[in-house]
């Protein structure tokens, strides 16, 4: 099985970790995505790749300090095109209605790197408890930098997959050890730098491997063929029809 996760959404098409960028997917028959979240002040978890408002909307400053009714005034659109602007910093639980809706999976990345430990642990909670409220059939895999966190999910959840993602500076030795404290089924390294040999490690120690972020065709063709079972791509449309999990 291949698979070609949406990275961020359709993020070359549409403002990153957006609602219109994940239902996008169904332009394009790909049927996951992955996107990134994190909590607000008042323990609203909300998709965002970066704890500021910099980036990625018009104002700046820290998420920490926002409030569910904060987001109403933000604009996480115009940054990326007139087209989208007014597009709200979507709520983890729209999100969730967005998937049943239309029938879509998803790689949730708990970010969380600025926040307390007691954030943290309520983030996890308010996680499980969204998904609680997926319809049967959604499916998803929830992946972190961040080890610690992830074996706390997997205790609050045992039946959650779960992904360890490494940066290539990362991925030394003990990386099966960290899989093994965690738990986890997934690993999911970075492109640059990955090779064949390592592919092949992971594969025979049973793991699954989903590699970020590919952009370009030849590279996923040749990770696809040293067994490697799907890729993160901001280019999902350029992804034809034989790569996409049915
Ligand atoms: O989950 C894969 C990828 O999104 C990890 O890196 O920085 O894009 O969240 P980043
Ligand atoms: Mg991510």
């Amino acid at each position: 099985m291949r698979t070609i996760f949406a990275h961020r959404g359709v993020s070359s098409l549409a403002p990153e970790n957006t609602l219109s960028a994940i239902k996008l997917c169904t332009d394009y028959q790909v049927r996951w995505f992955e996107c990134d979240i994190d909590i607000l002040q008042d323990d609203t978890i909300i998709l965002s790749h970066d704890s500021t408002l910099d980036r990625c909307t018009n104002r700046s400053g820290s998420l920490f300090e926002l409030n569910r009714q904060d987001l109403d005034q933000i604009d996480a659109g115009s940054w990326f095109s007139d087209e989208y602007r007014g597009e709200r910093i979507p709520t983890l639980s729209q999100l969730i209605v967005l998937m049943n809706q239309y029938q879509l999976n998803a790689n949730i990345e708990i970010k969380s790197g600025d926040v307390s430990a007691e954030a943290c642990r309520r983030l996890l909670a308010g996680l499980d408890r969204a998904l609680n409220q997926l319809d049967d059939g959604r499916e998803y895999i929830i992946s972190s930098f961040n080890p610690t966190l992830l074996a706390e999910f997997k205790r609050l959840r045992p039946q959650a997959p779960v992904a360890c993602l490494f940066e290539n500076h990362t991925l030394n030795d003990d990386w099966h050890v960290i899989m093994e404290w965690v738990g986890a089924e997934y690993i999911h390294p970075q492109n640059e730098g990955l090779t064949h040999q390592q592919v092949q490690l992971f594969k025979s120690k049973g793991y699954q491997v989903n590699v970020w972020t590919v952009n370009a065709k030849d590279r996923a063709n040749q990770l696809f063929n040293w067994g490697v079972d799907g890729i993160f791509t901001d280019f999902p449309q350029n992804f034809s029809s034989q790569y996409r999990e049915e």
